[in-house]
């Protein structure tokens, strides 16, 4: 997109009315969310990517003498300011701590705040005049099947940001700051959000499982299970919503998301590591070299697994759990099958954002399993497949 001199100008205008308004505070405390509503305006108008250095510097300024005093502030300048710390990773480019701490004070769980976050996607497309008609039909359809499935009660006409004289929800809508000015990355950003939501769901799930099992809870582990299946499966429905971006409008964010990328989603490797233990390989694998947090968190932690494998030893496995934790695992196959095939169209032979080959790096995640089974069943048939050895297994 070519910058003319008329944008340059308006640009330069909107830097110093910004960096006005920031000298204002240099020797009193900032209101932080007049301040991050300025800044966001900044954002949609360029691009976080585009902010201009001497607003960056002045904010980090800013930042550095005001740190601490406002958790909202601090989360939303953290995001802000990540490319310029050379932090700009999955978490920053979400601005993943500031969707956190709007959704602890909202007082949601994860399941609900994934609702309003496309929710929020309905709005902003619905408005939108810069889509075709249909590809904004099925993206609003997409969006409100979602919804409807996750929050069938939910009112679709609270607005994040609308209400005034409520923080938290002005907050919400400043937690989707884009790096570029291309429309179709906002809804982008918004699903991936979700997505970190379904995978805490999961985790959330799959924990509470394993305890009702070490408790001897049958029902109320297979009932989680199939809690988590339902829940997997409404996911399927972000992709259908993502799969309606053109490759050409993704690489125009993209060039500017380079650092930034889901291989560092330490809510899906907690996911994870709630199901089962992952084989050396993959523990020491660039899957996990790039949540160290999470890789730390590996060493005895109690899985779903393990406390599957202990009640089998004691005696043959309740047949509907078994049936909830097979529909787990192909839930999962048909995901990563899914996600293969949607960053196949949009990235070709490019590679990963987090580094990874790609395409080839995705292809080789297929042959993951959330779930070590064979334990559990150690009397059970190979599976039939060529090229895979499992016991008793799940989906072929
Ligand atoms: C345009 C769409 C997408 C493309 C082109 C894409 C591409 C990729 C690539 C190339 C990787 C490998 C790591 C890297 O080098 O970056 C990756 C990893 C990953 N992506 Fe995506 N992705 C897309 C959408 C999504 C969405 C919507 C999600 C939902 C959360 C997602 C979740 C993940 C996860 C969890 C990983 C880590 C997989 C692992 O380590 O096993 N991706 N993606």
């Amino acid at each position: 997109m070519s910058t003319t001199s008329a944008d340059r100008t308006d640009r330069q205008a909107g830097d110093v009315g910004l960096l006005g308004e920031i000298e204002r505070w240099r020797h009193a405390e900032p209101e932080a969310l007049r301040l991050a509503r300025l800044v966001t305006d900044e954002v949609r108008r360029t691009g976080r990517h585009h902010l201009a250095d001497g607003l960056l510097g002045a904010l980090d300024a800013l930042h550095r003498r005001h740190r601490g005093r406002d958790a909202f502030l601090d989360a939303f300048l953290d995001a802000v300011l990540a490319r310029r710390r050379d932090r700009f990773r999955n978490q920053t480019y979400l601005a993943l701590p500031l969707v956190e701490l709007v959704r602890a004070d909202l007082g949601v769980d994860a399941e609900h705040m994934s609702a309003l976050l496309m929710a929020d996607v309905l709005r902003y497309e619905r408005r939108s005049t810069q889509l075709d008609d249909r590809t904004r039909d099925t993206r609003v359809r997409h969006a409100a099947h979602f919804v409807a499935a996750v929050r069938p009660v939910l009112d679709l006409n609270w607005l994040p940001g609308d209400r005034a004289d409520a923080v938290v929800e002005q907050w919400f809508g400043l937690t989707a700051l884009p790096v570029s000015i291309e429309h179709d990355e906002y809804f982008f950003i918004r699903a991936l959000q979700a997505h970190e939501m379904v995978f805490t769901t999961l985790t959330d799930e799959l924990r509470a499982a394993t305890q009702a099992l070490r408790l001897g809870y049958l029902t109320t582990a297979t009932a989680r299970v199939r809690r988590a299946v339902d829940v997997f499966d409404r996911a399927a429905m972000l992709f259908r919503l993502v799969a309606t971006m053109r490759p050409a409008a993704f690489h125009a964010f993209r060039q500017y998301t380079e650092g930034a990328s889901a291989i560092q989603s330490e809510a899906y490797k907690r996911f994870e590591l709630a199901c089962g233990t992952p084989s050396a390989q993959r523990l020491f694998s660039e899957a996990f070299d790039n949540v160290p947090a999470v890789r730390a968190e590996a060493p005895g932690l109690d899985n779903f697994s393990r406390a599957w494998q202990d009640l089998c030893a004691r005696g043959p496995a309740a047949a509907e759990l078994t049936r909830a934790v097979e529909q787990l695992e192909a839930g999962h196959q048909r995901w990563k099958t899914t996600h293969y095939s949607l960053a196949a169209a949009m990235l070709g032979s490019a590679h990963g954002s987090g580094y990874t080959e790609g395409v080839p790096y995705l292809r080789r995640c297929l042959e993951n399993w959330l779930f070590d089974l064979d334990a559990a069943a150690p009397g059970g048939e190979p599976c039939c497949q060529p090229g895979c050895s499992r016991v008793t297994c799940p989906v072929h």
